[in-house]
């Protein structure tokens, strides 16, 4: 039988930062996880991995109002923090910070971070300001639990290149460690939303995997019509699923800029609207291996 740990919940932002600030003077080794919770796959791994190159543990579970558009699924997003709990104390985390709307943001903020460059691709076209809630969410958040190591998944590439520049620019001294997709047996990323496809779309998902795949077979194949072949995969996706895609994209990563002549280190990302619930996905390689 396996043992527990107890993972403590703190719902306080005083009392984390007391205790982290507690931890940094005993010069203890921090690795933090920034979840919006109802976690699976994906944010095992994450915690598995800060949980295996980490002192403390600390898990926070924040379903961030900001990052939401007025017309995104911030009421619907799925939450079952019991289930999370159990998930947390599974992975030996040793705290869980679980604060409210009104503990994160008493008043309407009085100072917001702006993502300046890498946004207007991928995501970020189709979700203005939805870099500037990320990144404002983790500066409140990098302050409270002052982490030495702070791990994302690298299904979001475009929110690890943006994490990426707030941690440089804004000098934290926190190292950004971008953890592998976790996926399905037939490719498809593991997502929270993956709970909102019907038995029918879960079943064509995996064309967002294949899409992708066969798009980094043929850039490394050496075929450099991008417009042509991002046309086809389109089509492809839409034609076998009942998904609308909402991008498919080629890009220089981690700049996130277009590519003229496929060279060098590439993402190929795409986003897919099904019913209740958008899927995203990327895959990232170097066409000068
Ligand atoms: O990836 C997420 O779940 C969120 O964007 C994050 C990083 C927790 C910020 O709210």
């Amino acid at each position: 039988m396996s043992i527990l740990t107890k993972t403590k919940i703190i719902t306080k932002k005083e009392e984390l930062q007391a205790l982290t600030t507690n931890l940094k003077k005993e010069h203890k080794v921090i690795g933090f996880v920034p979840t919006m919770g109802y976690l699976h796959e994906g944010h095992r791994a994450l915690l598995k991995e800060a949980r295996a190159n980490n002192e403390i543990v600390i898990l926070s579970i924040f379903v961030n109002p900001l990052q939401f558009g007025p017309t995104e699924d911030l009421d619907s997003y799925p939450r079952d923090f019991d289930r999370d709990l159990l998930v947390a104390c599974e992975e030996q985390v040793d705290y869980l910070f679980y604060p409210t709307v009104e503990e994160m943001y008493p008043d309407t903020p009085s100072v917001t971070v702006k993502v300046h460059t890498r946004t207007n691709v991928l995501c970020g076209s189709s979700r203005p300001g939805h870099f500037d809630g990320v990144a404002t969410v983790l500066t409140k958040l990098f302050h409270l639990v002052q982490p030495n190591h702070a791990y994302f998944g690298q299904k979001d590439a475009q929110q690890v290149a943006v994490v990426h520049g707030l941690i440089e620019d804004f000098h934290f001294p926190i190292k950004l460690i971008a953890v592998n997709t976790v996926r399905e047996e037939d490719g498809l990323a593991k997502s929270s939303r993956n709970v909102r496809l019907s038995q029918e779309e879960r079943k064509e998902a995996g064309i967002l995997y294949q899409s992708l795949a066969a798009a980094r077979e043929e850039l490394i194949k050496g075929n450099n019509q991008l417009d042509d072949l991002i046309a086809h995969l389109k089509d492809k996706v839409e034609k076998e699923s009942s998904g609308i895609v909402d991008y498919l994209e080629i890009l220089t990563y981690p700049a996130l800029e277009k590519i003229n002549q496929p060279s060098g280190k590439v993402i190929v990302a795409i986003a897919v609207q099904f019913k209740k619930a958008r899927l995203i996905d990327n895959i990232i390689f170097d066409l000068s291996m």
